[in-house]
């Protein structure tokens, strides 16, 4: 288990216990995360599993490829930490993570 900490919309920290090999996403829903909405389910064709991934955590994952880029493209309250969370495996270089949950997704 790795230990995740989301920061919700409304401000809210809530500290969940995430499963190494999930992604940052199916840990959110399944912890029911105010914000995080996943609509097309990790099929990376929503955007609406967008967070933005704090240092330094941030520098402990893969750089999103050009794909991901495209949908962040699209998104609101982008950021240089802006990540879709379907796309992030969570692993032990997570521990403690920070997660903020953008105020809206559309
Ligand atoms: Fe739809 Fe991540 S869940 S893009």
């Amino acid at each position: 288990m790795v230990r995740i900490e989301f920061v919700t919309p409304s401000g809210h920290i809530r500290q969940v216990e995430a499963q190494d090999g999930e992604t940052l996403m199916q840990a959110a829903v399944r912890h029911q995360i105010e914000g995080i909405e996943a609509a097309c389910g990790g099929a990376m064709s929503c955007g609406t599993c967008h967070a933005w991934v704090l240092t330094p955590w941030n520098e402990y994952i893969a750089a999103p490829q050009p794909d991901e880029r495209e949908i962040l493209d699209f998104g609101v309250h982008i950021r240089a930490d802006s990540r879709l969370t379907c796309q992030i495996k969570v692993s032990s270089a997570l521990e403690g993570a920070r997660i903020e949950v953008p105020p809206s997704q559309s």
